[in-house]
């Protein structure tokens, strides 16, 4: 078995496009991205940047062991290679707020393929990108050691998207999928929560009401 799992795998199929000739793996950790990108002929070369120096060890040694050559960076986001020819780029693992920041904060986000990969606050990612001009041409959902996933591949366009209250949850590519609807059981799980707070405030709850009513039907078609 691939020592990569379902999460990244995925990940690895929404990086593909044409004339791929750097690749950056951002918050790289182990590196495994950078590393199958190279090892799959997906990118040309790859770079790998993360914010703390322990990851940094981790993944050169693990470039070492697959015999690939990757260029590390000490980086917060793209901060130090963000005046790269960057073609495409993966920002994966990480909170959804800190994703927004991190391509918000970078020139090279703007004419690169981005795979983003959510670990938390989905919708602020996706609020943050619809409303900034970046595009969500595909969104996979995913299993991975029994917990739901979110890949998004990503593209800025300049045109801001419009969307609704269940898009910024959902996402807009909703198929149905034993992934999708796992993805809608967390969803709805936390809607649930999030409901009595609204309730406590004395909050208007017609949105979250019809969040938590699809979610309901999406958990129970599989
Ligand atoms: C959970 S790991 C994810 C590793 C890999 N991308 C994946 O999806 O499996 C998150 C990594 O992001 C790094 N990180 C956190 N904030 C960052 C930032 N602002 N810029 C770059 N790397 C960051 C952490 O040091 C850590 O290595």
């Amino acid at each position: 078995m691939s020592y990569i799992g379902t999460r990244l795998e995925a990940a690895l199929s929404l990086l593909k496009c044409e004339n791929n000739t750097l690749f950056a793996d951002i918050g790289s950790d182990h590196a495994f991205l950078a590393i199958e990108a190279l090892k799959r002929g997906i990118a040309s070369q790859a770079i790998a940047a993360d914010i703390n120096e322990q990851p940094l060890l981790k993944g050169r040694e693990n470039a070492a062991l697959h015999g690939v050559k990757i260029d590390f960076y000490l980086s917060d986001g793209f901060k130090a290679i963000d005046s790269f020819r960057i073609t495409s780029a993966a920002v994966c693992g990480m909170g959804g707020e800190l994703i927004a920041r991190i391509v918000g904060e970078s020139k090279a986000c703007k004419s690169a393929l981005l795979v983003l990969q959510p670990m938390s606050a989905q919708e602020e990612l996706r609020r943050f990108l619809w409303d900034s001009g970046y595009e969500i041409f595909t969104e996979r959902f995913v299993i991975d050691a029994g917990k739901p996933y979110t890949v998004m591949q990503v593209k800025f366009t300049g045109v801001r998207t419009e969307y609704g209250y269940i898009d910024l949850y959902l996402g807009r590519e909703r198929a149905q999928s034993p992934e999708f609807s796992a993805y809608c059981k967390r969803q709805l799980i936390a809607a649930e929560k999030r409901r009595l707070g609204i309730i406590a405030r004395g909050d208007e709850t017609s949105l979250i009401d019809s969040l938590i009513e699809y979610c309901q039907t999406q958990t129970t078609s599989f």
